[in-house]
C-alpha cells in the first residue's frame, strides 16, 4: 500500500480520543511488552470465533448486550492466548470462503477438545458439518435474503420460539449431509438442511444470521445459546467489569507508579478514573494544554479531574511553544506534525520531572484491538501524519490499556459507573491537533479567539437545542475568505465561519445535519452579532464520503 493511501486509510479511522494514545504510542514503539490485563476472576465468556464475515464483529456485540462477555478472535489464533478465560462456549462465524477450497480457514482443534457447547453460523456451520464427517455442498448460485425457517424438530435454540419465522439468509454453499449424530432441526425453501444439532455433545449449526436485525428472535436464538445451552449468567455489567478491572490493575501494578496523559477526551478520562480508584496517587496525569482548545475546555477538564475526582494531575500551559511552533504553518498534515511533536517533547519533560515511572496509561479500545489482531498489523492504528519522534531510550514504559477489550458504548457505561459527568462520558470527538486544523491557513491568537467565540456560540445553541447527543460532531470553522457585507450602515470586509454539524455511528462516513432552518438562523445571527470579525456565516452541507468531517 502507498503511504498515501495508508495516510488516508489511517485519517478516516481517527477519533479525537485515540490522539494521545497515538502520540504515546509512536513514543514507545520501541518494543514493550504491554501489559495486559487479565482478570483474574474472569467473567463466563463465549468466543467467537471469526472467519471473516462482515458480521462477526455484531455477533460479540449482541452477547455483550445480553450481559454475557463475549471476545471475537482469529481463527487460527493459539489457545495460549484466551486460556486465562473462563470459556462457556464457541461460536464459529460465517465467512467468505467455501470449506472444501484449498486454505480455506480451519476449526481449530481445541474447540472440539474443549468439549463445552459450539454454535456455527453459515461458514461455521459448514465447517462444523464438515470437520465432524457431514458433506457440505459447494454452489456457484448463492442464497441473500430474507427466508422463512420452519423448525422440525424441537431444540433448545429455538425455546419459547414460533414454530416459523423469517431469517437472514447470506450463503453459497449448504450442508448437505448431516454429521454423524446429527439431527435436523429446521429447514427454508432454499436451505433444506437449515438448522442442525447434535444435542449430546451440545454442537448446533444455523445456516443463517442470527446476529443480523432483519432475523426474527436472533437474539433470542443468541440466548437460548449462551444461556440455556452454554449456561452462562448474565451478571458481566459495567459494574462487575469495574470491580474485576481494579482489582486486575492492584495486582498489576503494586508500589509502581503510572502516568496517563489526559486529553479530555472519553477513553482516555474513563481509563484514568478507572486506574484512579485502583491505585489513587499512585497515578499522575498529565495535561497539555497546547493552546488549541475550545473556549473554557482546559479549565473545565482541570475542574473536573482535580477538583472533582481527586485525579493528581499535572496540568502544563504550553500554549506559547505550540503557537510559536506553528508561526507561519498553513499545510494542515505539518500542523499536525508540529502539534505531535511538540507534545511528545512536552510530555517528555514533565515526565523526567517526576522521577521514576513503571506505566503509562492508555485508552486503547476494542475496535483498535480487533483491526490489529484481526489485520495482524499493530501499525494499522498508528496515524502516520502523527509519525514523530519518539521518548528518549532511557524513557520506558509498559502499557496498562484497561479499555482494550470494551466497545465505545461500553466504555461510556463504565465512565458513568465511575461517576464521570455526561459532559465527558457522551462527549462528542475532538481532534488532538484541535483548533489549528479549523483554521484555514496560519493559526494566530487572533484567529484563535475568533473562532473560539463562534464555536461556543454553535455549542451552546446546539445544546439549548437538546442535539447535542444526537450529532457525531457540531462545529465551527474558521474560513480563509474575507467576504464584504454591510453591519450597520458601514461596508464590512470580514471573515467568512462554517458551521459543520454531522451524524454519523462512526466517524468513517457521516451525513451532515438536517439541522432546523430557525436554529441555523439562530446561530447565525448570534455569530455574527457576537464576533465583530465576521460577517458572513455558511452551514457546510457535504456528506463523508466525499467531504472529511474536519476541513483540514
Ligand atoms: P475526518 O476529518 O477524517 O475525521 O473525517 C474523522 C474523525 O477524526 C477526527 N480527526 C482527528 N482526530 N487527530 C485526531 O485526534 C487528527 O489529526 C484528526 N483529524 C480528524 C475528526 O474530528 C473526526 O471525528
Amino acid at each position: 500500500m502507498n503511504s498515501d493511501k495508508k495516510n488516508e486509510i489511517d485519517r478516516i479511522r481517527t477519533s479525537g480520543d485515540n490522539e494521545v494514545a497515538a502520540y504515546l504510542e509512536v513514543a514507545s514503539s520501541k518494543e514493550v511488552d504491554p501489559v495486559h490485563l487479565d482478570v483474574p476472576n474472569s467473567p463466563e465468556t463465549i468466543i467467537v470465533i471469526d472467519y471473516g464475515s462482515q458480521y462477526s464483529m455484531l455477533i460479540t456485540r449482541r452477547i455483550r448486550e445480553s450481559n454475557i462477555y463475549s471476545e471475537l478472535v482469529p481463527w487460527d489464533i493459539d489457545f495460549k492466548q484466551i486460556n486465562h478465560l473462563n470459556i462457556k462456549g464457541f461460536i464459529l462465524s460465517g465467512g467468505p470462503d467455501s470449506v472444501a477450497s484449498a486454505g480455506a480457514p480451519t476449526l481449530p482443534d481445541f474447540v472440539i477438545n474443549s468439549k463445552l457447547p459450539v454454535l456455527g453460523i453459515c461458514y461455521g456451520m459448514q465447517l462444523l458439518a464438515q470437520s465432524l464427517g457431514g458433506e457440505v455442498l459447494s454452489s456457484s448460485s448463492s442464497e441473500y435474503g430474507h427466508s422463512m425457517l420452519s423448525i422440525d424438530e424441537d431444540c433448545p435454540l429455538f425455546t419459547n420460539l414460533p414454530a416459523n419465522f423469517s431469517v437472514w439468509m447470506s450463503h453459497g454453499d449448504s450442508v448437505k449431509a448431516l454429521p454423524h449424530n446429527f439431527i435436523l432441526n429446521a429447514s427454508s425453501d432454499s436451505a433444506p438442511i437449515a438448522v442442525m444439532s447434535d444435542q449430546q455433545n451440545q454442537y448446533y449449526g444455523i445456516q443463517f444470521h442470527p446476529e443480523v436485525i432483519h432475523t426474527e428472535h436472533g437474539s433470542e436464538i443468541l440466548n437460548n445459546f449462551t444461556v440455556n445451552i452454554a449456561g452462562c449468567s448474565q451478571n458481566w455489567t459495567a459494574a462487575s467489569f469495574v470491580d474485576e478491572a481494579v482489582e486486575a490493575i492492584k495486582a498489576e501494578v503494586g508500589q509502581k507508579q503510572v502516568i496517563c496523559a489526559l486529553s479530555g477526551g472519553v477513553d482516555s478520562a474513563v481509563a484514568a478514573t478507572l486506574v484512579h480508584k485502583a491505585i489513587g496517587d499512585q497515578l499522575t496525569c498529565i495535561f497539555v494544554n497546547n493552546g488549541l482548545l475550545r473556549k473554557d475546555e482546559a479549565n473545565r477538564v482541570i475542574e473536573t479531574f482535580n477538583n472533582n475526582i481527586g485525579i493528581k494531575l499535572l496540568d502544563i500551559n504550553a500554549t506559547k511553544e505550540f503557537l510559536d511552533k506553528l508561526s507561519g504553518i498553513t499545510d494542515p498534515e505539518s500542523k499536525r506534525m508540529i502539534i505531535g511533536e511538540a507534545f511528545i517533547r512536552v510530555f517528555e519533560k514533565k515526565a523526567k520531572e517526576l522521577g521514576e515511572i513503571d506505566f503509562i496509561v492508555q485508552g486503547t479500545t476494542y475496535p483498535d484491538v480487533i483491526e490489529s489482531e484481526t489485520k495482524g498489523s499493530t501499525s494499522a492504528k498508528i496515524k502516520t501524519h502523527h509519525n514523530v519522534g519518539g521518548l528518549p531510550e532511557d524513557m520506558q514504559f509498559s502499557l496498562i490499556e484497561p479499555l482494550r477489550n470494551l466497545f465505545k458504548d461500553e466504555v461510556r457505561a463504565v465512565g458513568t459507573e465511575l461517576g464521570l459527568p455526561d459532559e465527558i462520558v457522551h462527549r462528542q470527538p475532538f481532534p488532538g491537533p484541535g483548533l489549528a486544523i479549523r483554521i484555514m491557513g496560519e493559526v494566530t491568537e487572533e484567529k484563535l479567539d475568533i473562532l473560539r467565540s463562534s464555536d461556543w456560540v454553535v455549542m451552546d445553541e446546539i445544546k439549548k437545542a437538546d442535539v447535542y447527543y444526537d450529532l457525531w460532531q457540531s462545529f465551527a470553522i474558521l474560513t480563509n475568505n474575507r467576504t464584504v457585507g454591510v453591519q450597520g450602515d458601514q461596508r464590512t470586509y470580514g471573515y467568512c465561519i462554517a458551521i459543520r454539524c454531522v451524524a454519523a455511528d462512526d466517524a468513517m462516513t457521516a451525513d451532515w445535519a438536517r439541522l432546523p432552518n430557525d436554529l441555523l438562523a439562530k446561530i447565525s445571527s448570534r455569530i455574527v452579532n457576537e464576533v465583530p470579525e465576521v460577517n458572513r456565516v455558511v452551514y457546510d452541507i457535504t456528506s463523508k464520503p466525499p467531504g472529511t468531517i474536519e476541513w483540514e
